[in-house]
């Protein structure tokens, strides 16, 4: 059976300094946004729900092109508020698994789409993570003060699979104030088990100025 995806695209992209915000800038000739849609669309989610800005709305069907799987919805003050109102937009409808992505992270594969819907025959949620390669300190006083396990941390990427039920309830059983910083987090929080599954390092964030650059060949010392 198909699974649901949630594209949040409501952010203001302020690091981003693009002019307006990130998800809407166009990137390697098309918004941001439009990538993973396009991306989720042909993985087969069905429908794409894509949480916007509310006074975007129209800026946000331009970007998203005409296509009767994907529903522009208002997202909200937060992240996870932009979430909630799209798993409650779902509600009802069915749909028994569902792929949180975030717009901003445009270069979304096939194989990592798979490999998440795989995982979650066996387990309430899965993401995709990655081995940290640089040794880790901690830092709390601005100086050196230990050094951190590397070994035992993974960095997260979006898109994350949940079973929608089991999302939706702990999304609603989340603490009103505390931010979450994933979705994974509010899952894991609720006591469900999150799996682990191989991400890729062209899922990054983009996040700063900088990272919009990269259709320009890189800088090197010595490059002349
Ligand atoms: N997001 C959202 N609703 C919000 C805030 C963020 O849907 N109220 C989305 C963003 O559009 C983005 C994703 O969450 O796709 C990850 O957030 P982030 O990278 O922090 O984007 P922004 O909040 O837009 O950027 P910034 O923090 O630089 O303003
Ligand atoms: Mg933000």
């Amino acid at each position: 059976p198909p699974f649901a995806a949630i594209v949040v695209a409501a952010g203001k992209g302020e690091r981003a300094r693009q002019g307006v915000p990130k998800q809407f800038a166009f990137w390697r000739g098309k918004p941001v946004l439009r990538h993973s849609v396009d991306a989720l669309v042909e993985s087969g989610a069905n429908p794409v729900i894509v949480a916007a800005p509310s006074d975007m709305q129209g800026e946000a069907h331009a970007a998203v092109g005409d296509n009767p799987r994907v529903e522009v919805v208002a997202g909200g003050a937060t992240r996870q508020a932009s979430v909630r109102h799209s798993l409650d937009v779902l509600a009802g409808r069915g749909c028994e698994r569902v792929l949180i992505h975030d717009a901003a992270r445009p270069e979304l594969m096939r194989d990592v789409v798979a490999r998440l819907i795989k995982a979650l025959e066996t387990t309430a949620g899965a993401i995709p993570v990655l081995p940290v390669v640089d040794s880790l300190v901690i830092a709390s006083s601005g100086a050196m003060d230990g050094k951190a396990e590397r070994e035992a941390i993974r960095r997260v990427q979006t898109p994350q699979a949940f079973r929608f039920s089991a999302i939706h309830a702990a999304h609603h059983a989340w603490e009103g104030a505390a931010n979450a910083g994933d979705d994974a987090q509010v899952l894991h929080a609720a006591g469900g088990s999150v799996a682990l599954v191989d991400g890729d390092e062209r899922l990054r964030k983009l996040t700063f100025a900088e990272d919009f650059m990269d259709d320009l060949p890189p800088m090197r010392i010595g490059s002349g």
